[in-house]
């Protein structure tokens, strides 16, 4: 038997009828989402692993073109991994599809590449975490997994005035309001719907949101610490070897840094003079990137190759603006 904390307990006592309040609510509000019109898990996956640093706006014209372009699981580990992150190109997190073309390469030698269908055997894939093996399961085979994401995570601190609560305590929650509400498919998506949508990080619709009359912090300020993460400044020399028949000369950044796994011209730390100007600010989500284009005659050294077909590598967005601005591209 579940043993539950006090802090359950006061919860529990005001849910009555919060679960079907939202469920109503989802299905007369849901936003009409591509990825909501399928069971095919590597669809829901694809949809899921775009939508966890980007928006909604950014992600529906490339999901189409993903599937476009990886219309299954296998076409999508026959492509090799640089024709991957070329598709990926100006989604940023590339470490994302990374791990997406690894965990479909598994796909294809653990499972005779049928996506996996138990929650146990989607965690082990790489990239997927629990949340989104949750969103997987309980979307594509109404599995009662919980997701947990940043937004599901805002809700549940809100809706039970827990804004410290531990993640282990947030999983709890959203398993016990997961089973009240039955429906895995539905509830999970309702529970991300709200906090999309009604229960946003700086703004919040109390007046129009379905657990008003359950939330133990409606109407109530937002909380200091949902504010934004100051952005860091970095200033990055960048060499251009260009040479009029071998094209330009681009080294593969190393994976867990920013850019990881992707081409650029060799970047090193800048410590600029007081008066030196950048060729190009580019912004990233917790990153403004000074960049300084040093174009070089001397031979480039270390491993690297000359690409003169540019559209033919992924390159990052902020080195394909720095090129185009001094006019390599
Ligand atoms: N963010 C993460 N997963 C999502 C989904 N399935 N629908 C809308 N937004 C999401």
């Amino acid at each position: 038997m579940t043993v539950l904390s006090s802090v359950e307990c006061r919860m529990g006592s005001c849910q009555e009828g919060a679960e079907a309040a939202l469920l109503a609510w989802y299905r007369s509000h849901r936003r009409d989402l591509p990825w909501r019109h399928t069971r095919d898990p590597y669809r829901v996956w694809v949809s899921e692993i775009m939508l966890q640093q980007t928006q909604v706006a950014t992600v529906l014209p490339r999901y189409q073109q993903w599937l476009t372009q990886f219309p299954t699981l296998p076409s999508l580990a026959a492509a090799g991994e640089e024709a991957v992150l070329k598709a990926w190109q100006g989604l940023g997190y590339y470490r994302r599809a990374r791990l997406l073309y690894a965990a479909a390469c598994r796909v294809m030698e653990q499972h005779d590449g049928q996506f996996p269908r138990s929650f146990e055997a989607i965690v082990a894939l790489p990239g997927i975490g629990a949340s989104t093996a949750g969103a997987i399961a309980s979307a594509c085979f109404d599995a009662p997994h919980p997701v947990v994401d940043a937004n599901v995570k805002r809700v549940l601190r809100r809706w039970h005035n827990q804004p410290r609560a531990t993640d282990r305590l947030l999983w709890r929650l959203a398993q016990q309001a997961l089973e009240r509400a039955g429906e895995p498919a539905t509830w999970n998506q309702a529970m991300m719907e709200l906090g999309a949508c009604r229960c946003q990080a700086r703004k919040t619709a109390c007046h129009d949101c379905p657990l008003e009359p359950h939330c133990q912090s409606a109407h109530q300020p937002i909380a200091a610490s949902t504010r934004r993460k100051p952005v860091r400044d970095l200033h990055w020399r960048i060499r251009i070897h260009h040479h009029p028949e071998r094209g330009l000369w681009l080294t593969k950044r190393p994976d867990a840094a920013v850019w990881g796994g992707l081409w650029t011209p060799p970047i090193e730390p800048h410590a600029p003079a007081t008066d030196e100007k950048p060729d190009l600010v580019h912004l990233l989500t917790h990153r403004r990137l000074h960049l300084y284009a040093k174009p070089s005659d001397a031979p480039p050294a270390g491993h690297g190759k000359w690409v003169a077909a540019l559209e033919s590598v992924a390159l990052p967005t902020g080195i394909q603006r720095l090129l185009q601005q001094i006019g390599i591209s």
